[in-house]
């Protein structure tokens, strides 16, 4: 006898560099996941940040460029939510692929109304305190679920390691890793004799930060991940009591410097950096950006430290990204994973994995 099959249908938001490679893995392998599994994933609606296309039948995959195109309905959010709760399968989740806060206002709207939600968006769970707690509450009653594993290192394990560790009663005591792609790249190609305003300006040219590299440079990114781990613990804190070291130099933090004077001012303001770095390479040692939390002190950082070269963190290539946990029975050495921690194929495949995730436990 064949097992039953259980529908997931989802509303994408944001078919951009990660929704829309994510709509091409659904594409190519939802159905095998109809023989493995009896899940059988569909898309309804897509939206982006000007209009939607709304379906009561699952959409045609190879097309939706096309239909988005062709839509002349305009985007509302409120009306992407009232669609997809109108629709009569088994389960159904919003995956939010922007990077905004409009979308992630409406989740506990959302799961009030037993919509999933599943994101690589962090500005929902670094977000409020206050917010995240009503989710979690709303959930409780309507039974909706949230997967966010897309946050923190892209598609790596690292959230999903993290509850399975503290699920199964292990006492974690730090977590610690280097967790932007962009810093990774940084000071991965900083030799002793580079100055860090040449490194920036190279990987600016070649697409590594966003647009604006002080958005990297903030260390706001690693502060919203390492938080996104302490809240696992139940942690109360706010993304004010990270620790957080900015890269940008105090002169260069006006926005209405433009990012080209920013990058051509950028090597007079860095002597302080650049000094780091010697005095670290003469101490057989390499900066590294790394977040940190200590559980026993209920402390987060987002900070600047050297280590030796033959520390694990010293060895990364590219925007390679490494998270250490040190437990009771993970001590010497640590639990690690690492991996690529950004890019639209394993950031998708992330969001995928907990769309699966989803599919199998609403079973
Ligand atoms: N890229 C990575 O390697 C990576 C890694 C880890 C996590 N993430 C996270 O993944 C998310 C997506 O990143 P991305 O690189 O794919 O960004 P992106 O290329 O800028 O795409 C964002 C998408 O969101 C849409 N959008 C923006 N505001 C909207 C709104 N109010 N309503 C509906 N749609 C809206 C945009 O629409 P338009 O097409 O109309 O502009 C676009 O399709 C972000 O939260 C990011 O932090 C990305």
């Amino acid at each position: 006898m064949s097992a039953k099959v259980t529908t997931l249908g989802l509303g994408l938001i944001g078919p951009g560099t990660v929704g829309s490679v994510l709509l091409e893995q659904i594409k190519r392998h939802a159905g095998k996941l109809v023989e493995k599994h009896a899940i059988d994933i569909r898309v309804y609606a897509i939206a982006n940040s000007r209009k939607m296309i709304l379906g009561q039948e699952a959409l045609e995959l190879g097309s939706w460029r096309q239909q988005l195109g062709e839509s002349d309905t305009p985007v509302s959010l409120d009306g992407f939510g009232n669609h997809l709760r109108s629709l009569d399968i088994d389960h159904v989740a919003v995956v939010d692929c922007t990077a905004g806060d409009e979308a992630p206002a409406l989740y506990p709207t959302w799961a009030a109304a037993k919509l999933h939600i599943v994101t690589p968006n962090k500005k929902f769970v670094s977000g409020p305190f206050s917010r995240y707690t009503e989710l979690t509450s709303i959930q409780k009653q309507s039974g909706a679920q949230f997967f966010y594993e897309g946050t923190v290192g892209a598609g790596l394990p690292i959230i999903s390691s993290l509850k399975t560790l503290l699920d199964t009663g292990d006492q974690v005591r730090t977590i610690e890793g280097v967790f932007s792609g962009t810093l990774s790249y940084i000071f991965n190609n900083l030799g002793a004799t580079d100055s860090f305003a040449d490194v920036v300006r190279i990987a600016q040219s070649a697409g590594y930060t966003e647009p604006d590299p002080r958005d990297d440079l903030s260390g706001m990114d690693v502060a919203r991940k390492i938080l996104i781990l302490a809240r696992e613990f139940g942690s109360e804190m706010e993304l004010s009591d990270v620790t957080t070291q900015s890269l940008v130099p105090e002169a260069l933090r006006d926005p209405s410097i433009s990012v080209q004077d920013f990058l051509d001012r950028l090597a007079e303001h860095s002597a302080d950096i650049d000094g780091e770095i010697k005095d670290a390479a003469k101490q057989g040692s390499v900066l590294r950006f790394v977040g940190k939390y200590d559980v026993a002190a209920r402390s987060c950082e987002a900070v600047l430290r050297p280590f030796p070269i033959d520390h694990p963190f010293a060895n990364l290539s590219g925007t390679e990204n490494i998270v250490s946990f040190r437990t009771d029975r993970y001590d010497d050495p640590p639990l690690k994973v690492n991996g690529p921690g950004a890019g639209p194929e394993v950031t998708a495949a992330g969001v995928f994995g907990d769309i699966i995730q989803l599919a199998l436990r609403a079973k």
